[in-house]
């Protein structure tokens, strides 16, 4: 007993970043490439542990969170928490502009509180295009017992990770890009890492292996459905059922029912799904590509099967159909601005434009306000730390630039405790979403258009739902209210990862002018050094590829320290 007391207080003194009153939770994971054939086509994808898609980290408010990630692969590796806020915590976000890349062969253990959350939520790898070969999975913080929730606990909780899927490897993929080509019409859709079962025997081969999803008629079942493909906007349907909307991205929403939801890149829902028909077949479960045209697309159709224990029969027939609004996304729009949740003084405001792809310096890129941005070696965030200057420049444009067309490393300066508007103008032919780290912001108004001052008395400032990722409809806007609580330097970024590679992405930098240490964590002792901060990296030997790490001793060190904690949290105080 003595032993493991002292075991307690060791680890929630090592791990100087959590509360020791709120239990650990660690993981060790195992980032290596692995073969697969989703569409018929081999290829190498990204595994977490020899899973594709990787596990779900099921947590629970306030927990501390450690996952030791091993990078197996042959190129520099960083795991992002989508949604998960990491309060006053950018170093451990996982993008370029706070950490340095995992180099190949080492680990490094991330190491957080999720403090106040709840909901649904994934991981994925934020580099080098490697999200397109998989490595991502779902992060699920559930209420604590005290928290009541807005509707009646469900039989099951199934998650769903639906995307559009290339035969071609992240890095011939990367290369296209790095040629200036464009990716053109993806493949197929995977869900949970597997084809479409073989509805049509014209559009889907023999062989594919599909997704089956086993329920008990008449129950309730909660399905957390995460869009984590490359550019392709999903309507998510299942047939004949009922979607009951209940929660994104960490907010429980007005509850409606809905037939299909339209589910952009990087966006996260809750649907309670009652298991109320006849079970005379099993039901197609269909993620379809939306606002897209021409027959080459009609391959980029994901398929699973909703099987009843007392199903009759295999599914047949037709899919259920989308929405019948091919050309008019008005249907689309009004959907969007149905999920909803006095007087804000808003104290910076920027309008955010995107533009097709164009050449600068003979090269493709994407650009918001006229910036490509490029990622420095080293981190902004450490160069703050280290007071290296010269890295970034805090002058990103607020209206969208008509000057020249820059390649450059600007971010924004935000206020801390300020309120900011940002509104999205999307002058591209193709449907955008964007994502803000360490915040959820409220999204208050969208339409077609350039955004005008009039625009504002459209705002819905009192019932929009707080999220972390939102659509912009081609030649329209979305506009969204953050506010500037949470210290760190966060990315604001396309989500759809062609034009993310491409640049367009920026930084918030959120400075606390009082410059005391309360309202950020420091520099966590394991933090990895690059860039003008390399000399002070120590050495580390890397692990031959693919070894399992000696660390499974100190996930049981941890569940005993784990079990100790929850058995005896009195003494500790
Ligand atoms: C991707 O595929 C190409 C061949 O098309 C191959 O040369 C390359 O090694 C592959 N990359 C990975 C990471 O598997
Ligand atoms: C996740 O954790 C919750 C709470 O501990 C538990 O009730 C639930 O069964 C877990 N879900 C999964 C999918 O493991
Ligand atoms: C790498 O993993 C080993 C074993 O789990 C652990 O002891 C070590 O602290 C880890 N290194 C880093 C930098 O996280
Ligand atoms: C299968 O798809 C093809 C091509 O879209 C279509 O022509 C055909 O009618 C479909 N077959 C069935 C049985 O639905
Ligand atoms: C959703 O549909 C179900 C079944 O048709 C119904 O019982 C329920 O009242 C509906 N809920 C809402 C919020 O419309
Ligand atoms: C089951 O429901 C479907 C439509 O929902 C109906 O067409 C069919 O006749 C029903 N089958 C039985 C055996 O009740
Ligand atoms: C579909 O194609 C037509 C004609 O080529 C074009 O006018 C329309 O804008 C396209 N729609 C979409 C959603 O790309
Ligand atoms: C907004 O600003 C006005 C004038 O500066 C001030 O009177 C008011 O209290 C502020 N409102 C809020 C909610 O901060
Ligand atoms: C950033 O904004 C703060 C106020 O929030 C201001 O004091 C500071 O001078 C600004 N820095 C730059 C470089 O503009
Ligand atoms: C893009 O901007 C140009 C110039 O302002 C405008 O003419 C064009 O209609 C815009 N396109 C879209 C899709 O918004
Ligand atoms: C926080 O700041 C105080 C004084 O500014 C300092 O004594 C303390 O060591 C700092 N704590 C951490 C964890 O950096």
């Amino acid at each position: 007993m003595a032993l493991l007391f002292m075991l307690a207080w060791a680890a929630a003194a090592l791990w100087g970043f959590c509360s020791a009153a709120d239990p650990f939770a660690s993981f060790d994971w195992n980032v290596a490439y692995m073969k697969a054939a989703p569409l018929g086509v081999e290829q190498q994808v990204i595994s977490i542990n020899g899973k594709f898609p990787g596990p779900i980290v099921n947590v629970t408010t306030n927990w501390n969170v450690a996952v030791n990630v091993l990078n197996s692969l042959d190129e520099p590796l960083l795991i992002t928490w989508d949604g998960v806020q990491q309060r006053k915590n950018s170093w451990q976000d996982g993008v370029l502009g706070t950490n340095c890349p995992i180099p190949v062969g080492w680990n490094w253990t991330y190491q957080f509180q999720v403090k106040d959350q709840i909901g649904s939520f994934f991981y994925f790898p934020s580099i080098n295009l490697q999200r397109a070969a998989g490595g991502y999975g779902g992060f699920t913080i559930n209420n604590r017992v005290i928290i009541p929730v807005p509707f009646d606990t469900p039989h099951g909780d199934i998650t769903l990770f639906i995307g559009d899927w290339f035969n071609k490897n992240h890095t011939d993929l990367r290369k296209e890009l790095d040629q200036g080509k464009a990716l053109g019409v993806p493949d197929g859709v995977l869900i949970n890492g597997k084809g479409p079962y073989r509805y049509n025997n014209t559009i889907v081969p023999a062989g594919i292996d599909y997704e089956t999803i086993s329920v008990q008629p008449g129950k309730t079942y909660r399905l957390r459905v995460h869009n984590v493909g490359m550019f392709t906007c999903l309507n998510f349907r299942i047939q004949s059922h009922n979607l009951l909307l209940v929660e994104t991205e960490g907010s429980y929403t007005v509850q409606q029912n809905y037939t299909s939801l339209d589910i952009f890149v990087g966006q996260s829902y809750s649907f309670l799904v009652t298991m109320n028909q006849n079970a005379s077949s099993d039901y197609y479960i269909v993620a379809s590509a939306r606002f897209v045209n021409g027959s080459n697309w009609d391959r980029v159709v994901g398929v699973a099967i909703l099987h009843y224990s007392n199903s009759k029969g295999k599914a047949s027939g037709p899919l259920p159909d989308p929405p019948n609004d091919f050309y008019d996304k008005t249907y689309s729009m009004n959907q969007a601005r149905s999920i909803r949740y006095g007087s804000i003084n808003v104290t910076q405001m920027y309008i955010v434009e995107n533009k097709p792809t164009i050449l600068i310096d003979g090269k493709r890129r994407a650009t918001l306000n006229g910036i490509s941005y490029s990622p420095p070696d080293t981190p902004l965030r450490l160069a703050d730390q280290y007071d290296k200057k010269g890295v970034y420049k805090l002058d990103f444009p607020t209206r969208p630039d008509k000057g020249q067309l820059r390649i450059a490393t600007s971010i924004i300066n935000g206020t801390y405790k300020g309120f900011m508007e940002i509104v999205f103008q999307n002058n591209d032919t193709r449907v955008q979403s964007y994502h803000l780290d360490g915040y959820a912001f409220f999204v208050v108004g969208m339409d077609y258009g350039d955004w005008t001052e009039n625009s504002r008395g459209t705002y819905n400032k009192w019932d929009g739902v707080a999220r972390s990722t939102i659509q912009v409809y081609p030649g329209a806007w979305t506009a969204v209210l953050v506010s500037l609580d949470n210290v760190g330097t966060w990315n604001l970024r396309s989500e759809d990862l062609d034009s993310w590679y491409l640049g367009q992405e920026t930084y918030i930098s959120v400075v606390n002018p009082e410059g005391t240490n309360k309202t950020e964590l420091p520099v966590p002792d394991n933090a990895l050094y690059c860039g003008l901060l390399k000399d002070m990296q120590k050495p580390q030997t890397p692990h031959a590829q693919g070894e399992k790490s000696s660390s499974s001793l100190r996930s049981s060190l941890v569940s005993t320290v784990m079990l100790f904690l929850a058995a005896f949290p009195i003494l500790l105080w």
